[in-house]
Protein backbone atom coordinates (compact mmCIF):
# COMPACT_ATOMS: atom_id res chain seq x y z
CA UNK A 1 0.00 0.00 0.00
CA UNK A 2 1.61 3.62 -0.90
CA UNK A 3 1.04 6.19 2.13
CA UNK A 4 1.05 9.80 2.74
CA UNK A 5 4.05 11.25 4.38
CA UNK A 6 3.05 14.04 6.79
CA UNK A 7 5.78 16.99 6.45
CA UNK A 8 5.37 18.36 9.80
CA UNK A 9 8.09 20.62 8.52
CA UNK A 10 6.42 21.79 5.83
CA UNK A 11 3.34 22.28 7.48
CA UNK A 12 4.63 24.30 10.59
CA UNK A 13 6.33 26.10 8.12
CA UNK A 14 3.60 27.81 6.34
CA UNK A 15 2.60 28.05 10.26
CA UNK A 16 5.15 30.26 11.02
CA UNK A 17 5.43 32.33 7.64
CA UNK A 18 1.80 33.10 8.32
CA UNK A 19 2.09 33.88 12.08
CA UNK A 20 5.18 36.00 10.52
CA UNK A 21 2.75 37.92 8.03
CA UNK A 22 0.40 38.63 11.18
CA UNK A 23 3.07 39.86 13.79
CA UNK A 24 4.39 42.57 10.89
CA UNK A 25 0.73 43.53 10.52
CA UNK A 26 0.40 43.91 14.41
CA UNK A 27 3.80 45.63 14.44
CA UNK A 28 2.36 48.40 12.78
CA UNK A 29 -0.35 48.57 14.71
CA UNK A 30 1.81 49.18 17.65
CA UNK A 31 1.93 45.16 18.84
CA UNK A 32 5.37 43.06 19.37
CA UNK A 33 4.67 39.87 21.18
CA UNK A 34 7.06 38.85 24.05
CA UNK A 35 7.80 35.26 24.67
CA UNK A 36 9.76 34.61 28.18
CA UNK A 37 11.31 31.34 28.55
CA UNK A 38 12.51 29.74 31.42
CA UNK A 39 15.39 27.11 31.32
CA UNK A 40 16.17 25.44 34.91
CA UNK A 41 19.90 23.62 34.67
CA UNK A 42 21.07 22.46 31.34
CA UNK A 43 19.62 19.41 30.11
CA UNK A 44 20.99 18.69 26.52
CA UNK A 45 17.48 17.60 25.30
CA UNK A 46 16.02 20.86 27.15
CA UNK A 47 18.71 23.32 25.29
CA UNK A 48 17.90 21.99 21.97
CA UNK A 49 14.10 22.78 22.94
CA UNK A 50 14.71 26.00 24.32
CA UNK A 51 17.20 26.55 21.31
CA UNK A 52 14.43 25.90 18.34
CA UNK A 53 11.59 28.14 20.46
CA UNK A 54 14.23 31.32 20.36
CA UNK A 55 15.16 30.65 17.07
CA UNK A 56 11.35 30.33 15.74
CA UNK A 57 10.92 33.54 17.57
CA UNK A 58 13.44 35.83 16.24
CA UNK A 59 12.41 34.49 12.84
CA UNK A 60 8.64 35.53 13.37
CA UNK A 61 9.65 38.86 14.87
CA UNK A 62 8.27 37.55 18.74
CA UNK A 63 10.29 39.44 21.22
CA UNK A 64 12.01 36.72 23.10
CA UNK A 65 13.70 36.42 26.41
CA UNK A 66 15.60 33.38 27.86
CA UNK A 67 16.21 33.11 31.40
CA UNK A 68 18.09 30.95 32.94
CA UNK A 69 18.85 29.73 35.86
CA UNK A 70 20.88 27.55 38.14
CA UNK A 71 19.88 23.55 38.45
CA UNK A 72 20.27 24.07 42.40
CA UNK A 73 17.49 27.15 42.09
CA UNK A 74 15.26 27.69 45.24
CA UNK A 75 11.59 26.76 44.11
CA UNK A 76 10.65 29.99 45.58
CA UNK A 77 13.06 31.91 43.31
CA UNK A 78 11.88 30.80 40.56
CA UNK A 79 8.03 31.24 41.31
CA UNK A 80 9.37 34.53 42.23
CA UNK A 81 10.87 35.57 38.36
CA UNK A 82 7.39 33.52 37.26
CA UNK A 83 5.65 36.33 38.45
CA UNK A 84 7.44 38.86 37.92
CA UNK A 85 6.98 37.75 34.16
CA UNK A 86 3.02 37.51 34.85
CA UNK A 87 3.08 41.70 35.68
CA UNK A 88 5.45 42.44 32.92
CA UNK A 89 3.42 44.26 30.17
CA UNK A 90 6.42 43.26 27.27
CA UNK A 91 6.01 39.51 27.92
CA UNK A 92 2.55 37.33 26.71
CA UNK A 93 3.64 34.17 26.80
CA UNK A 94 5.54 32.65 29.76
CA UNK A 95 6.91 29.21 29.34
CA UNK A 96 9.52 26.85 31.52
CA UNK A 97 10.90 24.27 30.07
CA UNK A 98 10.37 20.87 31.71
CA UNK A 99 11.15 18.30 33.50
CA UNK A 100 12.60 20.64 36.32
CA UNK A 101 14.93 19.47 39.07
CA UNK A 102 13.43 16.95 41.47
CA UNK A 103 13.62 19.24 44.28
CA UNK A 104 10.62 21.63 42.62
CA UNK A 105 7.19 20.49 42.14
CA UNK A 106 6.56 21.57 38.55
CA UNK A 107 2.62 21.63 39.21
CA UNK A 108 3.33 24.50 41.46
CA UNK A 109 5.29 26.54 38.98
CA UNK A 110 2.79 25.80 36.57
CA UNK A 111 -0.17 27.17 38.68
CA UNK A 112 2.02 30.14 39.13
CA UNK A 113 1.78 31.56 35.23
CA UNK A 114 -0.83 33.39 34.79
CA UNK A 115 -3.42 31.63 32.57
CA UNK A 116 -3.47 34.59 30.05
CA UNK A 117 0.32 34.24 29.28
CA UNK A 118 0.18 30.13 29.61
CA UNK A 119 1.60 29.38 26.14
CA UNK A 120 2.19 26.22 26.88
CA UNK A 121 -1.55 25.30 27.90
CA UNK A 122 -0.45 23.29 31.00
CA UNK A 123 -2.00 25.59 33.88
CA UNK A 124 -4.93 24.10 35.62
CA UNK A 125 -7.63 27.06 33.90
CA UNK A 126 -6.42 25.95 30.43
CA UNK A 127 -6.63 22.57 30.82
CA UNK A 128 -10.25 22.97 32.40
CA UNK A 129 -11.04 25.23 29.76
CA UNK A 130 -10.38 22.55 27.29
CA UNK A 131 -12.20 19.84 29.02
CA UNK A 132 -15.21 21.89 28.41
CA UNK A 133 -14.78 22.94 25.22
CA UNK A 134 -14.26 26.73 26.04
CA UNK A 135 -11.44 28.93 24.30
CA UNK A 136 -8.49 29.05 26.34
CA UNK A 137 -4.44 28.28 25.30
CA UNK A 138 -4.48 24.63 24.32
CA UNK A 139 -1.10 22.63 24.50
CA UNK A 140 0.98 22.86 21.82
CA UNK A 141 1.44 19.66 21.04
CA UNK A 142 -2.08 17.85 20.66
CA UNK A 143 -2.57 21.41 19.06
CA UNK A 144 0.06 21.28 16.28
CA UNK A 145 -1.10 17.23 16.18
CA UNK A 146 -4.47 18.71 15.10
CA UNK A 147 -3.36 21.60 12.96
CA UNK A 148 -1.52 18.10 10.96
CA UNK A 149 -5.05 16.71 10.34
CA UNK A 150 -6.83 19.76 9.49
CA UNK A 151 -4.33 20.83 6.71
CA UNK A 152 -3.84 17.60 5.37
CA UNK A 153 -7.58 17.01 4.57
CA UNK A 154 -7.56 13.70 6.99
CA UNK A 155 -11.23 13.92 8.47
CA UNK A 156 -11.84 12.75 12.33
CA UNK A 157 -15.59 12.59 12.52
CA UNK A 158 -16.88 9.02 13.22
CA UNK A 159 -13.03 7.55 13.67
CA UNK A 160 -12.00 5.15 16.38
CA UNK A 161 -8.99 7.52 17.30
CA UNK A 162 -6.70 5.40 19.79
CA UNK A 163 -4.09 7.26 21.89
CA UNK A 164 -1.57 5.41 23.61
CA UNK A 165 0.34 7.72 26.52
CA UNK A 166 -2.22 9.72 29.13
CA UNK A 167 0.46 12.42 29.80
CA UNK A 168 -0.55 15.89 30.95
CA UNK A 169 1.22 17.65 27.87
CA UNK A 170 0.32 14.95 25.31
CA UNK A 171 -2.20 11.77 26.00
CA UNK A 172 -5.09 13.18 27.69
CA UNK A 173 -5.46 16.77 26.13
CA UNK A 174 -5.21 14.88 22.35
CA UNK A 175 -7.51 12.17 23.64
CA UNK A 176 -9.87 15.47 24.97
CA UNK A 177 -9.50 17.23 21.24
CA UNK A 178 -10.01 13.94 19.36
CA UNK A 179 -13.44 13.64 21.13
CA UNK A 180 -14.08 17.03 20.23
CA UNK A 181 -13.10 16.77 16.87
CA UNK A 182 -16.44 14.15 17.24
CA UNK A 183 -13.94 11.08 16.91
CA UNK A 184 -14.41 7.64 19.28
CA UNK A 185 -11.48 7.63 21.64
CA UNK A 186 -9.62 4.97 23.25
CA UNK A 187 -7.00 6.06 25.81
CA UNK A 188 -4.43 3.34 26.32
CA UNK A 189 -1.41 3.66 28.72
CA UNK A 190 1.60 1.62 30.14
CA UNK A 191 -0.80 -0.28 32.36
CA UNK A 192 -3.20 -1.24 29.32
CA UNK A 193 -3.94 -4.87 28.73
CA UNK A 194 -3.43 -6.54 25.42
CA UNK A 195 -2.52 -2.91 23.95
CA UNK A 196 -2.00 -4.38 20.29
CA UNK A 197 -5.87 -5.59 20.60
CA UNK A 198 -6.87 -1.48 21.26
CA UNK A 199 -4.62 -0.12 18.77
CA UNK A 200 -5.35 -2.43 16.26
CA UNK A 201 -8.97 -1.40 16.34
CA UNK A 202 -7.56 2.35 15.40
CA UNK A 203 -8.12 4.52 12.25
CA UNK A 204 -6.21 6.96 13.97
CA UNK A 205 -3.16 6.05 16.08
CA UNK A 206 -1.44 8.25 18.20
CA UNK A 207 1.76 6.83 19.78
CA UNK A 208 3.03 9.33 22.57
CA UNK A 209 4.87 6.39 24.78
CA UNK A 210 8.41 7.22 24.98
CA UNK A 211 9.73 4.44 23.99
CA UNK A 212 11.61 3.98 21.29
CA UNK A 213 10.15 1.96 17.62
CA UNK A 214 7.39 0.37 20.25
CA UNK A 215 5.12 0.54 17.99
CA UNK A 216 5.16 -2.54 15.35
CA UNK A 217 3.52 -3.48 12.38
CA UNK A 218 1.68 -5.89 14.98
CA UNK A 219 -0.30 -2.65 16.53
CA UNK A 220 -1.36 -1.38 13.64
CA UNK A 221 -5.08 -1.45 11.37
CA UNK A 222 -4.01 -1.83 7.79
CA UNK A 223 -4.93 1.53 6.49
CA UNK A 224 -4.53 3.50 9.76
CA UNK A 225 -3.09 7.08 9.82
CA UNK A 226 -0.37 6.95 12.64
CA UNK A 227 0.68 10.37 14.54
CA UNK A 228 4.19 9.50 16.32
CA UNK A 229 5.33 11.55 19.16
CA UNK A 230 8.08 10.12 20.07
CA UNK A 231 11.81 11.01 20.16
CA UNK A 232 13.99 8.62 21.83
CA UNK A 233 17.42 7.74 21.07
CA UNK A 234 18.27 4.35 20.06
CA UNK A 235 21.47 2.27 20.75
CA UNK A 236 23.54 3.70 17.87
CA UNK A 237 22.33 7.40 19.17
CA UNK A 238 19.88 7.80 16.45
CA UNK A 239 16.69 10.16 17.35
CA UNK A 240 13.86 7.73 17.03
CA UNK A 241 10.10 7.73 17.14
CA UNK A 242 7.45 5.66 19.46
CA UNK A 243 7.06 4.08 16.31
CA UNK A 244 9.01 1.68 14.01
CA UNK A 245 9.10 3.48 10.87
CA UNK A 246 10.14 0.94 8.19
CA UNK A 247 7.67 -1.59 9.30
CA UNK A 248 4.67 0.39 10.03
CA UNK A 249 4.74 2.90 7.04
CA UNK A 250 4.08 0.25 4.32
CA UNK A 251 0.58 -0.60 6.15
CA UNK A 252 -0.60 2.43 6.63
CA UNK A 253 -2.37 5.62 4.77
CA UNK A 254 -0.46 8.34 6.44
CA UNK A 255 2.04 8.83 8.62
CA UNK A 256 4.56 11.00 10.27
CA UNK A 257 7.88 10.97 9.95
CA UNK A 258 10.45 11.12 12.57
CA UNK A 259 12.15 13.77 12.96
CA UNK A 260 9.76 16.50 10.60
CA UNK A 261 6.62 15.27 11.82
CA UNK A 262 4.68 16.65 15.16
CA UNK A 263 8.05 18.04 16.68
CA UNK A 264 7.96 20.84 14.70
CA UNK A 265 4.19 21.31 15.01
CA UNK A 266 5.13 21.67 18.70
CA UNK A 267 6.97 24.73 18.17
CA UNK A 268 4.77 26.76 15.38
CA UNK A 269 2.13 25.85 18.01
CA UNK A 270 3.86 27.81 20.65
CA UNK A 271 4.42 30.41 18.77
CA UNK A 272 0.85 30.68 17.39
CA UNK A 273 -0.19 30.99 21.24
CA UNK A 274 2.34 33.67 21.79
CA UNK A 275 0.69 35.96 19.19
CA UNK A 276 -2.98 35.08 20.47
CA UNK A 277 -1.99 35.63 23.81
CA UNK A 278 -0.64 39.23 23.25
CA UNK A 279 -3.66 40.20 21.13
CA UNK A 280 -5.96 38.84 23.84
CA UNK A 281 -3.71 40.53 26.94
CA UNK A 282 -3.42 43.92 24.08
CA UNK A 283 -7.41 44.01 24.00
CA UNK A 284 -7.81 44.00 27.23
CA UNK A 285 -5.46 46.30 28.12
CA UNK A 286 -7.14 48.99 25.86
N1 LIG B 1 9.27 19.41 27.85
C1 LIG B 1 8.92 18.54 26.86
N2 LIG B 1 7.91 19.05 26.12
C2 LIG B 1 7.63 20.25 26.65
C3 LIG B 1 6.69 21.27 26.30
O1 LIG B 1 5.88 21.16 25.38
N3 LIG B 1 6.72 22.39 27.07
C4 LIG B 1 7.57 22.53 28.11
N4 LIG B 1 7.51 23.65 28.82
N5 LIG B 1 8.44 21.62 28.46
C5 LIG B 1 8.47 20.49 27.72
Amino acid sequence: MSYQLIDGKQIAKEIRAELKEEVSQLAEEGLKPGLAVILVGNNPASETYVRSKIRASEEIGIHSRLIRMEETVQEEELLNQVKELNEDPAIHGILVQLPLPAHIDPDKVIATISPSKDVDGFSPVNMGKMMIGQNGLLPCTPYGIMQLFKRTGISLEGKHAVVVGRSNIVGKPMAMLLQQANATVTLCHSKTADLAHHTRQADILVAAVGRGEMITKEFVKPGAVVIDVGMNRNEAGKLVGDVNFEEVAPVCSAITPVPGGVGPMTVAMLMKNTVTAAKKLWQRAK
